[in-house]
Order: structure tokens, then sequence, then C-alpha cells
């Protein structure tokens, strides 16, 4: 006997979430924040106690507001005086995998670590407003506990995407690392900023075959909100002889990650937060598009390089990561299809 077919989608056709998928997430992060039943390693140690200091600004540009902090983002979060008015939040944490930032030890005792990421975390959380979105980009060895803690303080999954890139390290141990994950919650799933419209690429319907049933849409002919798989021209890491390329900096993200994230979630005149600046990137960016941001850094020689490039060098790829494609296989032609056809998804 065939399967029943579930077609009682949030949008219609293919391969969907359920409707109603995020409201029982969302009622099973009240109860997980509720009840305390997830415990991780990281819970075993005390938590993080922040200076009681009002941080000032080591760096402030206007037009829009702009901001850099230097030191311990646990310690300026907990008192900044923007906590609860923040919209969006993207962080790139240390990995703890040894990396040699500037002044930052990138290498803690499992527990700590974990400890560390809780402690920021929360921080960000509550940084929040109350409409507010999170992006966290992490490696494997510590999504798991990402989402587990986000969901415990009671935020909903949104995305869970991929940021693919091809030129991972070599090795022979195991399948080669070629992705990191971009994890997307929000405080409120029905209340949060998202611009679909801003961020949209050409559907393969469009792009691989010229399907003339794309072009018969009311609106965004040709086009679709990006899948949750990143990839393409500009999304390589940043490394060699990249344009975008700030020496002295570890682990830089493209352009294109940050325009993708702040476009689709924040709105202009919005107040973006980025708790480890590194080399600016997400501040430059909002910058680009008119948003507002505060961001904060450990090391004060990456924190001088960096507001160097939000301030002076800005953003050199505005507006690349939408409008193209992302399709795998190159345009075919097709059999011509009668125009008047309904479209049947992107
Ligand atoms: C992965 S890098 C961020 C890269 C950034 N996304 C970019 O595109 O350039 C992490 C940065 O966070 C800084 N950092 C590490 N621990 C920190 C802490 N506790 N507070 C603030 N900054 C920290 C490091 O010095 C490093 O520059």
């Amino acid at each position: 006997m065939p399967e029943a077919k579930n077609v009682d989608f949030d949008r219609p056709g293919g391969y969907a979430m359920p409707k109603g998928a995020t409201q029982v997430q969302r009622r099973a992060a009240k109860d997980l924040a509720r009840d305390g039943v997830v415990k991780l390693l990281g819970d075993t140690v005390p938590a993080h106690v922040a200076k009681d200091e009002t941080p000032t600004p080591a760096f402030q540009a206007s037009d829009p507001d702009t901001r850099l902090f230097v030191g311990d983002c646990r310690d300026v979060l907990a008192r900044l005086p923007d906590r609860g008015n923040v919209d969006l939040v993207f962080a790139d944490p240390p990995f703890n995998w040894d990396v040699p930032y500037d002044e930052w030890r990138d290498g803690m005792p499992r527990a700590e670590f974990e400890r560390f990421t809780f402690d920021w975390l929360d921080g960000c959380v509550d940084a929040l407003a109350p409409h507010g979105s999170i992006w966290v980009n992490i490696p494997d060895d510590t999504a798991a506990e990402i989402v587990m803690h986000l969901k415990r303080r009671g935020l909903t999954m949104i995305n869970w995407c991929v940021w693919h890139f091809r030129f991972g390290q070599n090795r022979d141990s195991s399948f080669i690392m070629s992705k990191v994950h971009a994890l997307y919650f929000a405080k409120n799933p029905d209340e949060r900023i998202w611009n679909p419209k801003d961020v949209l690429e050409q559907s393969d319907r469009a792009s691989i075959y010229a399907d003339p049933r794309t072009q018969a849409k009311d609106e965004n002919k040709g086009m679709r909100v990006p899948m949750d798989v990143w990839y393409g021209p500009y999304w390589g890491r940043i490394q060699g002889n990249n344009t975008e390329r700030r020496h002295r900096h570890h682990n830089q993200l493209p352009e294109v990650y940050l325009e993708r994230v702040i476009r689709a979630c924040s709105n202009e005149g919005s107040l973006v937060l980025d708790p480890f600046c590194g080399s600016g990137t997400t501040s430059t960016v909002a910058r680009a598009w008119n948003r507002r941001s505060i961001t904060i850094e450990y090391g004060a020689g990456n924190a001088e390089s960096a507001w160097q490039r939000i301030t002076q060098i800005g953003m050199l790829r505005k507006g690349l990561s939408s409008g193209g494609t992302s399709a795998i296989a190159p345009a075919r032609a097709t059999k011509k299809r009668r125009p008047s056809a309904p479209a049947s998804d992107a």
C-alpha cells in the first residue's frame, strides 16, 4: 500500500516542514527551560562573574552609530547599556582549536569551554529585544551543545543552515571538513524581523531550465529565497590572496555571508551585535547597509585593525549575496513549454 502523503505544509509542494512544527518546537523549548532537564558538561563549571563596570567603547563612529568595545564579551555584554534592545546578534566565537588569536588563549579544558560558550550565549540572549534573532557560526564539535543551550533558554530554531566551502584542510583520517553550521534562532518566531525579498537568488528552474512558468509568477519572477546550504562565488573561506582578506586575522568570514544574514534579519536603522569582532566583518557589512552595530574584541591589536576596516576600507562586495544563482548544473536547453502552465514552486 502506498504511504499517505502529508500535504499540510507551511508552503505548498515538495520536501517541507509540516505546518505547526515551529509551534511544537516552541512549546518544547518552554518545557526545557522550565524543567531544567538538559544537563551538559559545561554546567559542572561555575558561571563567569562579570566585572561590575559600565563599558565604554574604545572606538565609535556615527551615521550609522557603530561602536567597538575592547574586552571580554562576557563582561561587556553583562553591562551593555543597550541590553534588551538589540535586533540581531551574529556570533562567530573562538572554536577552542588553539588558533593563535591576538591575545585570547584558544585552548580551554572542554568543560570550561562549554561554560564560556553558555556564558556568552546568555549575554547575547539577554541583549536581544523580545523580537530579536541570533545567528551562531559554529563547527560540528560544539553545534549540538549550542542548539541545546539556546533551546533550554526558550529560543526557537528557525533554520539550521550550513556554510559550505571547498578548500577545507586536507586529511585522510576522516572526511574532509567542508562546512560550518549557521544556527538561526529567534526569541519569538512570530515577531522576528524577516525580509525574504531582500535576499532572493535565481531559482534553478530559471537559471538551469529557463522554465517560462517561473517568469509567469506574479512577483519575484525567476527568484526564490536561498536554500539552507550556502556556497558559491565569493562564499569561499577568506585566505590566500582573497581581496577581502585582512592579514593577521584568523577565521575571517566572507562578506556575502554577513550580508545575507543582516539583510534578511534586520532593517535599516536596526541594531546588530557581534560579540566576537575579529576583523570586523559584521560591522563592516552593517555600516554598508545602514544598520547600527556594536562589536566586541578581546585583542587590542585586532580591534584597531578591525576599526580601520570598518571605517576606512568598508564593504568590498556589496550586493553580491543576492540576485545570482547557486545552481550546481549548467544551463540546459529545454523543450518549449506552455507559459500558461501554473508554477508549482520556485
Ligand atoms: C572566529 S574570530 C571572529 C572572526 C570574524 N567573524 C571575522 O569575520 O573576522 C573570533 C574573534 O573573537 C575574539 N575573542 C575571543 N574570545 C573573546 C572574548 N571572550 N571576548 C571578545 N572577543 C573574543 C578573538 O580574538 C577573535 O578575534
